[in-house]
């Protein structure tokens, strides 16, 4: 479904990405893991088009991606959520989760402003409450974002990702921030989001999340793939282990 083929960035002297060719296929869970620095979310930003390879491409369903700007992939039916969330803070949770559709109307016409809401149709509508249901946030639609917590915050941003009906999601760090019964709603989450029918692409440093969630893992260390394979063979790679050596246990911690 979703293919690198040899990218690599440079930012100047460093290479930050090198020569890196990965497949996700359709109907998985795929995450890219590695320390620090590895390189995970230039891939990611090379993915997502905000990041154009010094070579390489990226594919998707078997064509370039390449040239295409990052607000236009959501035709491709790509979608993405951010690391730091990024919420209009003083509109509803409904709207928020409704700028998700913004591009099927007119380009940076914000959907909630007055007089936009005509051209929203009951089967928006519809779909909002869908997406809501499927994160368990229907009974937030009329809160404010700052009313909430981050773990539900959380829950809206892949709401408003998902509300395009995206065929491939990007999920960068979606844990992040999370405490430890919140990370165990979302691998919950997930869960019910690939039941959809949604792949997705996973960049994650939280160890139990990726082992519990994944079926396929891809590991980067200094730009280049150390390892490609399933939870439980990565978990046992030599080569995996040497990447994580002296770095805690893979960064596992204990679930309570
Ligand atoms: N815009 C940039 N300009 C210059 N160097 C960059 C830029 N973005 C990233 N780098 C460098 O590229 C390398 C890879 O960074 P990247 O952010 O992709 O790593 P990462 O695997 O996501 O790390 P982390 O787990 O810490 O988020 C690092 O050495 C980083 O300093
Ligand atoms: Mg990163």
């Amino acid at each position: 479904m979703l293919e690198t083929r040899n990218v690599t960035v440079r930012f100047g002297g460093l290479t930050a990405v090198k020569d890196m060719s990965m497949k996700v296929a359709p109907g998985t869970i795929h995450s890219l893991i590695g320390p620090n620095g590895a390189g995970k979310t230039t891939l990611f930003n090379v993915i997502s088009r905000i990041i154009e390879p010094t070579s390489g491409e990226v594919l998707f369903d078997g064509a370039s991606l390449n040239g295409i700007p990052s607000e236009k992939v959501v035709y491709r039916g790509i979608s993405r959520t951010f690391q730091n969330l990024q919420l209009f803070r003083n509109t509803t949770v409904y709207e928020n989760i409704l700028s998700g559709l913004i591009h099927e109307y007119r380009s940076r016409e914000i959907p909630f402003l007055p007089g936009a809401g005509r051209r929203f149709t009951e089967g928006t509508r519809d779909r909002v409450l869908e997406v809501a249901e499927m994160m368990g946030i229907k009974d937030r639609l009329n809160s404010m974002p700052q009313s909430l917590p981050y773990g539900i915050l959380k829950r809206v941003e892949l709401a408003r990702a998902l509300v395009s009906a995206p065929r491939l999601l990007l999920l960068d760090e979606p844990a992040a921030g999370l405490n430890n019964d919140e990370t165990r709603e979302m691998d919950q989450v997930f869960r019910k989001v690939k039941a959809a029918g949604v792949t997705m692409l996973l960049v994650e440093h939280d160890m139990n999340m990726v082992m519990e969630v994944s079926d396929m893992i891809t590991v980067m260390n200094f730009g280049e793939k150390v390892a490609e394979g399933p939870p439980a063979m990565i978990a046992s790679d030599p080569k995996v282990i040497a990447v994580y050596l002296g770095k805690s246990d893979m960064g596992v911690r204990k679930r309570a």
